[in-house]
This record gives C-alpha cells, sequence and structure tokens, in this order.
C-alpha cells in the first residue's frame, strides 16, 4: 500500500495525497498580475495533494525579479482567486508562497517608488536578469529602519489575510534561499547592531515576528514556512553556527506551533551537501508538518515517508515537467524532461505545453 498515494492530513486539511508541487518562480506574471496562462498552468497540476505557489511578494519592495506576481493589490488577489478556484475543482489543497527577495532584486524590475530593502547594505555577488537591459549586477540594497522592519511585517500579515481572501487554504512564509527572511538569520547579510542583528535570538527576531504576525492575521493552522539550513543559494556562504542557529529557529517554530516546516535541499541541484542531522533535528523538535523537497523520485519519496522522515514530499522540476506526474508516478511511466531554456520566459512554451500522457 503506497503511503504517496493515499491521503495525508496537514493540519484540518485533508490532502488528496502525500505529493506537495515545490514552489517554483515561473516569471509569467505580466504587470505582476497572476493571468489566465497561469490558471491553465495551475490547473493542469491540481492532482497533487497541495501545490505551493511560485514565489510572490507581499510588497512592491518585495518584487525582486521580472515578471513575478504580486499579493498586495485587489487586482492581484483577484488573479489569485481565479487560479485557487481551477486548482480546488481538482481537489488539490493551495498555499501561497510569500516571497520578499530583499537584495535579490534590480531597480529595473520594481514599480516606480519601491525600494530594494535588506537587514545590511550588503550587495549580492552576481547579478540579476532585467527585461529592459538584461544581466545587471545587484545593486547595494537600502539597510532596513525599525519602521521599515514594522512596515514590512505589517506586509506580510496584510499579504496573508489577502491570500485567504483569494481562496488559498494558507501561505508559506519564503525563509530559505537568500531571500529576505533568510537575509535577516544569515550573519553575512545580517550585520546589524540593534535588537535584529548579532546572535541568532536576535537575528530569528525578524522572521519570529513575521510568523507571529501572519499567524495573528489568519490563524497558526494556515501558515507554514520554508527553510534552507546548509543552503549557500544567492551568495549565502557557510559558516560555523549553522547547526546550531537552525536548531533554535527550530525550537522558536514549535512554540510558535505554526502548522509546517518545508525544508530545502538543493543537493541535487549541485549545491553543497545537507546534513541528515539536521533534518532530523526538525523532525524531533518541530512536533507538526514536515515536508522534505529537493531530488526526489517515486522511490525515495515512498521510502523517506515510510521511514517517517517526514509527513510530506515536495517535488519541483518533474511537476513543472509533468502536468500529471501523480499518475506518471502512480503508473510508473516515463517522464518529460524539465527545459531550461523556457523556465522564467514569457509565454505558453515549456510552460502549459509539456504533454500529459495519452488516455486509454
Ligand atoms: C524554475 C524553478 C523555480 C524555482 N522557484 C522557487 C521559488 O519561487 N521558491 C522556492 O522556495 N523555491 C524555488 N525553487 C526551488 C524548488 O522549490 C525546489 O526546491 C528545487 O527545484 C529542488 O526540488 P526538485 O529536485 O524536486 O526540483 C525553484 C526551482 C526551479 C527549478
Amino acid at each position: 500500500m503506497s503511503i504517496l498515494h493515499s491521503k495525508a492530513v496537514l493540519g484540518p486539511l485533508i490532502l488528496q495525497n502525500h505529493l506537495a508541487m515545490a514552489p517554483m518562480t515561473r516569471s509569467r506574471a505580466t504587470d505582476n498580475i497572476p493571468t489566465a496562462l497561469m490558471v491553465e498552468y495551475y490547473g493542469q497540476r491540481a492532482t497533487a495533494g497541495l501545490i505551493v505557489t511560485e514565489g510572490t511578494s507581499p510588497s512592491p519592495n518585495g518584487l525582486g525579479y521580472p515578471r513575478i506576481p504580486g499579493i498586495f493589490s485587489p487586482a492581484q488577489v483577484e488573479g489569485w482567486k481565479r487560479i485557487t478556484d481551477a486548482v480546488h475543482a481538482k481537489g488539490a489543497k493551495m498555499f501561497v508562497q510569500l516571497m520578499h527577495c530583499g537584495r535579490i532584486a534590480h531597480p529595473l524590475n520594481l514599480p516606480t517608488g519601491a525600494h530594494i530593502l535588506a537587514p545590511s547594505a550588503v550587495a549580492a555577488d552576481g547579478g540579476m536578469y532585467t527585461d529592459a537591459e538584461g544581466m545587471k549586477p545587484h545593486p547595494a540594497p537600502q539597510a532596513m529602519t525599525e519602521a521599515d522592519i514594522k512596515t514590512s511585517i505589517a506586509e506580510f500579515a496584510q499579504a496573508a489575510k489577502n491570500a485567504v481572501a483569494a481562496g488559498f487554504d494558507g501561505i508559506e512564509l519564503h525563509g530559505a534561499n537568500g531571500y529576505l527572511l533568510e537575509q535577516f538569520i544569515r550573519p553575512n547579510t545580517n550585520q546589524r547592531t540593534d535588537g535584529y542583528g548579532g546572535p541568532i535570538e536576535k537575528r530569528a527576531r525578524f522572521v519570529l515576528e513575521v510568523a507571529e504576525a501572519t499567524i495573528a492575521a489568519i490563524g497558526k493552522d494556515k501558515v507554514g514556512i520554508r527553510l534552507s539550513p546548509f543552503g549557500v543559494f544567492n551568495d549565502m556562504p557557510l559558516y560555523d553556527s549553522m547547526e546550531a542557529d537552525y536548531t533554535y529557529l527550530a525550537k522558536r517554530l514549535n512554540t510558535l506551533e505554526l502548522l509546517y516546516i518545508h525544508l530545502v535541499d538543493h543537493s541535487p541541484m549541485g549545491a553543497p551537501p545537507v546534513p541528515d542531522t539536521i533534518k532530523a533535528t526538525f523532525r524531533k523538535l518541530f512536533k507538526r508538518t514536515l515536508i522534505l523537497s529537493g531530488g526526489y523520485d517515486a522511490a525515495r519519496a515512498e521510502s523517506d515517508l515510510s521511514a517517517g522522515k517526514c509527513d510530506l514530499i515536495a517535488v519541483g522540476r518533474p511537476f513543472l515537467a509533468n502536468p500529471d506526474l501523480v499518475t506518471r508516478w502512480k503508473m510508473g511511466a516515463a517522464l518529460n524532461a524539465p527545459d531550461m531554456a523556457t523556465f522564467y520566459t514569457p509565454g505558453p512554451k515549456g510552460y502549459t505545453d509539456y504533454p500529459a500522457l495519452k488516455q486509454y
């Protein structure tokens, strides 16, 4: 009997299986507003138990990449409503990933009046693609004032309320992969000397206050968080107290009793290994749902679920390339390969045109 394909419990929700579609930025949201094409894309994949959307900004300041969606304006909420309706009609539950890009941004990607904000004025190595001028180096962000921090927390809380208004079952705070929340956690990007920087108790404060504010806004059963201990994406180097820092976070997030923690492991994409010990630490210290992701195929998903390493498995690239991944995994059918060249390009090519299996 497959655990993967059996119904799963996620807090108050019943999922149609144990498979989540991992959040994936696809840059098809013209003017940062969800489109009809996105309704089709997510609808095609709604045989998953849970869909976590692409990173979606809670603020104009958080729109670092071209054509990523937001969830701060009425038009964005309306756009998302059409998507949650299509997904719910096919039985999947859906969470929106709240991603504030912080320093991973370029002014050419931001609307007029928006600012690139981060804990400290430390520019990321490397560059950012812009539609107007191609690749550009990352500029130095503005260090957030305490007033900016308060505003940002309020934006997350409002985005959480907007998510519920748009029909989402909950939100996932993007605390992984080098974006704003992780920029506060990590010492290379957080060089503050006030109450939000220094020892981990202070570096974790912004993340915990965002979690508390969103829980206060929509309830602890609707708030999850994604974290990437030992992740190095977006110029976030390894450092000595990584394991201790994330152990602290696991304990504090457990106290908040939020719905789930979703751990990222990008070693299958060429990143350094994520030690099994840190995953086991989260499993031990965090009493609610644990989601693991990164490089899963059906056999490994089944084996980690049956070993009790986690409660749900999230899958990225195989879902991107196979709208009917659930059926293919059930049948042991061959998979379409993802086409990296069209990951972030506008239009349906490489987005909604991956073929499903022929009907028998
Ligand atoms: C095109 C693409 C876009 C991604 N965008 C996001 C994102 O917006 N938020 C996020 O947390 N992770 C993002 N990821 C990472 C995936 O969620 C996932 O962790 C990664 O693909 C590894 O899982 P996989 O081996 O199943 O693909 C992205 C990955 C890909 C391939």
